[in-house]
């Protein structure tokens, strides 16, 4: 049965590191048994502590956690690898979030002795923030089902999970939903340009194209419909919404330009974790 870890570190709570652990208080984690590294920590996380009575920077973390989290810049990872390496034991399972790290780069940055290492490489996206995330997971060879199963649990508290086979596939994971927000901002940005060569002013532009894209989110998110079935909806043969789509459905329209955009951040992420 899915059930959350009896000790969890996480190391690195910043943007990622603090959602994170927002979700799991929010979740019913209990903050008796979450201990935070992070050796300048923010006001906010110090608050945080203070409020929900979990450990930060305490000088006695567990030995042998049964979760660890890194939440860390990947650059760093050299730099924290003796301070997060003390809490990992030989059943530890290790979560990593760092972009671009590897099974093998984390293995080889932990305390050795136990082969294969319980490691899941898990990407996130931005609205983790917001409890609307959803993270791809890939779990390595020596994790076991019960720990598949802890790390969704802990991982739901920020949004959709979803597993992949394959290691190669977190960096198409991570061109899809890891940027993918950022293409749906750069969305409402051409939106409202659009607007904009129709006569709109611009602020009145840009609120129309904001909401458009959050409402019709949330109507994604509300509905069991697809998101096909829900653009037929409200297309009417012969009318406005069709004589947009035509355009936006060519062959040389927003498809095509989607999967080379995405191919171009898969193709980044490979080179950056070379
Ligand atoms: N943000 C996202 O949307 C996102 C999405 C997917 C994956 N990720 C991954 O999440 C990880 C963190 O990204 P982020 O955006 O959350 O970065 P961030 O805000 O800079 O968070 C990193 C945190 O780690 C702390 N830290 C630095 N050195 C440390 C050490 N030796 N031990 C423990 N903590 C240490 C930093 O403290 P200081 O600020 O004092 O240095 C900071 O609080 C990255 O590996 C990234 O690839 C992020």
């Amino acid at each position: 049965m899915a059930r959350f870890p009896a000790s969890l570190v996480l190391v690195g709570a910043g943007k990622m590191g603090g959602a994170m652990l927002e979700g799991w208080l929010a979740g019913g984690l209990d903050p008796r048994h979450i201990s935070v590294i992070d050796p300048k920590p923010a006001d906010h996380l110090k608050a945080l502590a203070t409020r929900h009575g979990f450990a930060l920077n305490p000088s006695d973390v567990p030995t042998s956690a049964e979760v660890v989290v890194l939440a860390i810049k990947p650059q760093m990872l050299d730099e924290a690898a003796p301070h997060f390496q003390q809490v990992i034991g030989p059943n530890t399972l290790v979560v990593s979030v760092l972009a671009g790290k590897t099974v093998a780069d984390l293995s080889s940055r932990l305390p050795q002795g136990q082969t294969p290492r319980a490691i899941v490489r898990a990407m996130p996206n931005l609205p983790a923030s917001v409890g609307r995330g959803v993270t791809g997971c890939y779990a390595a060879t020596g994790v076991s089902s019960d720990q598949c199963a802890m790390t969704t649990t802990l991982l739901s508290c920020i949004g959709g999970v979803e597993w992949v086979a394959e290691e190669s596939l977190i960096d198409a994971v991570t061109s899809v939903s890891g940027s993918g927000p950022a293409y749906v901002f750069y969305l409402v940005e051409c939106l409202a340009k659009a607007g904009e060569a129709q006569g709109l002013p611009a602020d009145v532009a840009a609120r129309l194209a904001r909401m458009t894209i959050t409402g019709a989110g949330e109507l994604l998110h509300q509905s069991e419909l697809s998101p096909a079935t829900l653009r037929e909806n409200v297309t009417s043969p012969g009318g406005t919404t069709a004589a947009a789509l035509e355009v936006l459905m060519a062959d040389d329209g927003m498809r095509p330009l989607m999967v080379k955009a995405v191919d171009a951040a898969r193709k980044r992420g490979v080179a950056l974790s070379g």
